[in-house]
């Protein structure tokens, strides 16, 4: 026992299923490739202003989940919560605005938020994202969603349904912000701190209150949609008429307005009913000013992220078998005067592209037992030369094996209730 645990939110990976989050983040890659994006590594620091910038005061993620700290020289770090906003950074910082748009990069990789730890809630998690910068066209939109179904029917899921909604241009979110500021004016009394703090900074965001008495308030607001210009009403009407043609389950839901306030037109979310009350398994959408907001051009974007945590934890079943690795080939010696020969018939396993395991000292029995667990196949090394007697199921015929064989033959099926 150590004295020393993990830190409240954090977990341990523990092989076998590192084996499949490795599987989930090759089948991203590949299927990520297919659109034509490429891998990012952005760091896990950042300064804190990045974020207070981008994601928002109005957030609960900056409000009261990051985790920051002073940095004698650096002032202000922060461990990133989300990664748009690094990757949108990193972007600028390499120039590659002023190159060949659109860039399309894919990051994978933890991300830090301190939120109340549950099922499907941790404070460090791990994202699979996309984004696409440099792209204004609501087909591409629609292409970031035919690429994150890709992906998810790559994994078997089938189920899964986009949640759409957009969030209106500039201008649109202008004009509901006043209206919606007008109409809960009279009622500021009864707001929570948190919601009039939005209403300052973005009242679209009380849209996404969990309090009860504001739910019941909102219930006679004004709808963002009768507020939406002409351009954001045929964007949005492209971005569905791309998912219909290629017959991608959407509902369009008037309360998404997702945690962030970088959200420009499009934001979806795909919930499954299989995670709980943590239900929500991809997040994302278009920031078309996120870019200017970091001091760079305009350059609209858009991108998703994935919750990988939540991923594995509903990943169907087929899949998860298809990933498991096979065991490798457990080459055994008796004792070690014969260890030296047989590191070499490991190793020419191992030439052969064959994972092999080396055992030294194993009894007959412990081969046996230990192979026949992990199904795994045997080379038995300076073993006595005896035979295994068995009966072959099909013929009835007697047959006469060698350690090596009698364990594969068990492994592959075979039933014997004298083990040697
Ligand atoms: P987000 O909705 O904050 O969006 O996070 C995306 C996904 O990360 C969530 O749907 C969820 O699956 C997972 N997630 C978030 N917090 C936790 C947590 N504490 N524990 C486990 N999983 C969690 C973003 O982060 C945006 N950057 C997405 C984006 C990319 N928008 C445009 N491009």
């Amino acid at each position: 026992m150590t004295k020393y645990h993990l830190v409240k939110g954090t977990r341990d990976l523990l092989p076998p299923e590192t084996a499949i989050w490795s599987a989930v983040e090759e089948t991203a890659k590949s299927v990520f490739g297919l659109y034509g994006y490429q891998e990012i590594r952005t760091p896990i620091l950042e300064h804190t202003e990045l974020f207070v910038r981008t994601v928002g005061e109005s957030t609960d993620i900056v409000g009261k989940e990051m985790y920051t700290f002073d940095d004698p020289k650096e002032r202000s770090l922060t461990l990133r919560p989300e990664n748009t906003a690094p990757v949108a950074r990193a972007f600028l910082e390499a120039g590659l605005h002023a190159g060949p748009l659109p860039v399309k990069l894919y990051y994978i990789g933890p991300q830090f938020r301190r939120e109340k730890p549950q099922k499907g809630r941790y404070r460090q998690f791990h994202q699979i994202g996309a984004e696409l910068l440099g792209a204004a066209s609501a087909y591409a939109d629609g292409e970031l969603l035919l690429m994150l179904n890709r992906f998810l029917r790559e994994l078997g899921f089938s189920e899964l349904e986009v949640l759409l909604n957009t969030v209106g241009d500039a201008a649109s979110r202008a004009a509901y912000s006043t209206a919606l500021r007008e109409f809960l004016a009279p009622h500021t009394e009864s707001l929570s701190a948190d919601s009039r703090r939005r209403l300052d900074v973005n009242p679209l965001r009380i849209l996404d209150t969990k309090n009860p008495l504001e739910r019941e308030l909102l219930k006679g607001s004004p709808a963002l949609k009768d507020y939406l210009t002409e351009g954001a009403r045929a964007h949005f009407a492209t971005v569905r008429e791309v998912l219909d043609r290629f017959g991608v389950r959407y509902r369009v839901s008037e309360q998404l307005v997702r945690g962030l306030d970088y959200y420009t037109d499009t934001v979806f979310e795909i919930v499954s009913k299989d995670l709980g009350a943590q239900d929500a398994l991809v997040g994302g959408g278009r920031y078309d000013q996120l870019v200017s907001d970091l001091g760079g051009p305009r350059v609209p974007s858009l991108g998703f992220a994935i919750g990988e945590d939540r991923l594995i934890d509903v990943l169907p079943a087929a899949f998860r078998v298809k990933a498991a690795p096979e065991a490798p080939t457990l080459v055994a010696a008796r004792d070690e005067t014969i260890a030296l020969d047989t590191l070499v018939q490991a190793e020419r396993h191992r030439d052969q592209g064959l994972a092999a395991d080396l055992a030294i000292g194993l009894s007959k029995k412990a081969v046996i037992k230990r192979s026949v667990r992990a199904r795994q196949g045997v080379t038995a090394v300076g073993y006595p030369p005896e035979e295994f007697v068995v009966k072959d199921a099909k013929t009835g015929a007697e047959l006469r094996l060698s350690l090596g064989e009698y364990v594969n033959w068990l492994v592959k099926g075979g039933k014997d209730t004298d083990e040697g």
